[in-house]
C-alpha cells in the first residue's frame, strides 16, 4: 500500500497549480482505500501471491475514479464534508469540483491507455457507464419517491457494487487470470459491494463520527433500505405520512427526526442488517474453492470489514 500511494499521488501530478494545490488536498485526506486493497488481495489470491506493474496500474485507476465520483456525488448531494474535512465543493465551490471529477476520471483512463492495458480499461469503463445510471435511476426516483426493494437493490448494485466488482474482477485480469476467474471475482466484488453500500446507508440512520454528514439521504429524498422496509409494513395512514414528510418536509430536521424514529420503530434498521448479512455471506461462499493462504484469509477479513466497520 505505501508504493500503491506514491504511485497513486503522482498519477494525479498536472502543470495547472491550482489542480495540483486541490489534489495535495485530496490526497493528504486518504480513505480507507479499500478498493486498492480488494485490487492487490484478489491479484494475489489468484495468481498465488505475485502482482505486477499492471495490478498497480489497475488499482491507481479504480482509486482515481472512486475519488472523481466522491468529488462528483458531494456537489450531487450537496454535502459539504468528505472523510472529516471541508468537501471540495464546501472549499472550491461546484465548478471547481466537477472540473476536478472530470480531470481524475481522465487521468484514470489515460493511466490504462497510456499503458495499453485495454484489458482492464473495458471493466472500469463498464464500472464508470454503470456508476453514471446509478446515481441518475437514485435522482429519478427521489423525484417520484415510487422507489421498490428491488429499485433499491438495482440503484445501488449500479452506483456503488459495480465499482467494488471492478476492483476483483480486475485484480484477477492484471494478473491474467482465467476468464471463468475473472467473472467469479466480479460477482465476489459485487456481492461485497451490496453489503457496503446497505452498510453506508444504516450510518446515514445513526449519529457516529463518520467523517461526513449524517441523516442527509432523506433530507435529498434518498429512499434507502430502512425506510423502504418501514414503508412495506406500514398502514396507508403511515404511508401517507411518510411520503408527505420526505416529499414536502425533508429539510425540517425535526420532521425527518420522527421519520428516522419511526424507521428504527419499524425495525427497519434490523432487517437492513439481516439483507446485509445475506450478501456478505454469499461472497464468501465465492472463496470456499480456493485454497487456505494468507491472502484468502485477508481477504476474508476484509469482507467482514465491509460490515463491521465504524466508519
Ligand atoms: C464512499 O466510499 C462512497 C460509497 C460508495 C458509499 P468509501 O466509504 O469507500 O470512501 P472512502 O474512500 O473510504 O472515503
Ligand atoms: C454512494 O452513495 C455514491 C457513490 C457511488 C459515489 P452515497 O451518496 O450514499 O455516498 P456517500 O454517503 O456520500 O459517501
Ligand atoms: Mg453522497
Ligand atoms: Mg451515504
Amino acid at each position: 500500500m505505501e508504493l500503491f500511494e506514491q504511485k497513486f499521488s503522482q498519477s494525479m501530478i498536472s502543470r495547472v497549480a491550482l489542480l495540483n494545490k486541490i489534489t495535495h488536498y485530496i490526497v493528504n485526506r486518504k480513505g480507507k482505500q479499500m478498493r486498492p486493497m480488494f485490487v492487490f488481495l484478489v491479484a494475489k489470491m489468484v495468481s498465488g501471491g505475485s502482482v505486477n506493474e499492471r495490478t498497480y496500474r489497475g488499482a491507481s485507476v479504480i482509486e482515481l475514479i472512486h475519488t472523481a465520483t466522491l468529488v462528483h456525488d458531494d456537489v450531487v448531494d450537496d454535502s459539504d464534508r468528505r472523510r472529516g474535512f471541508f468537501s471540495i465543493n464546501a472549499l472550491w465551490k461546484n465548478k471547481i469540483a466537477v472540473l476536478v471529477g472530470d480531470y481524475l476520471l481522465s487521468k484514470g483512463l489515460l493511466l490504462s491507455i497510456d499503458n495499453g492495458d485495454f484489458d482492464l480499461l473495458k471493466i472500469i469503463s463498464v464500472a464508470v457507464k454503470e456508476m453514471s445510471e446509478g446515481e441518475l435511476l437514485q435522482i429519478e426516483k427521489a423525484r417520484k419517491l415510487d422507489i421498490t426493494e428491488d429499485i433499491y437493490y438495482e440503484i445501488i448494485r449500479q452506483k456503488t457494487a459495480t465499482l467494488i466488482a471492478a476492483c476483483c474482477s480486475l485484480g484477477a485480469c492484471a494478473v491474467n487470470g482465467t476468464e471463468a476467474e475473472v467473472e467469479k471475482m466480479r460477482k465476489f466484488g459485487e456481492l461485497i459491494g451490496m453489503a457496503f453500500q446497505i452498510k453506508d446507508d444504516l450510518f446515514d440512520y445513526g449519529s457516529a463520527k463518520i467523517g461526513k454528514p449524517t441523516g442527509i439521504d432523506i433530507k435529498e429524498q434518498k429512499m434507502t433500505l430502512p425506510l423502504i422496509y418501514a414503508l412495506n409494513n406500514s398502514s396507508s395512514k403511515e404511508k401517507a405520512w411518510i411520503i408527505n414528510s420526505v416529499k414536502k418536509h425533508n429539510k425540517n430536521s425535526k420532521r425527518v427526526k420522527e421519520v428516522i424514529a419511526f424507521v428504527k420503530d419499524k425495525g427497519g434498521l434490523e432487517y437492513a442488517v439481516s439483507k446485509m448479512i445475506t450478501y456478505q455471506k454469499e461472497a464468501l461462499v465465492l472463496l470456499n474453492e480456493y485454497p487456505e493462504s494468507p491472502y484468502k484469509s485477508s481477504l476474508i477479513a476484509m469482507v467482514n470489514y465491509v460490515i463491521e466497520r465504524k466508519k
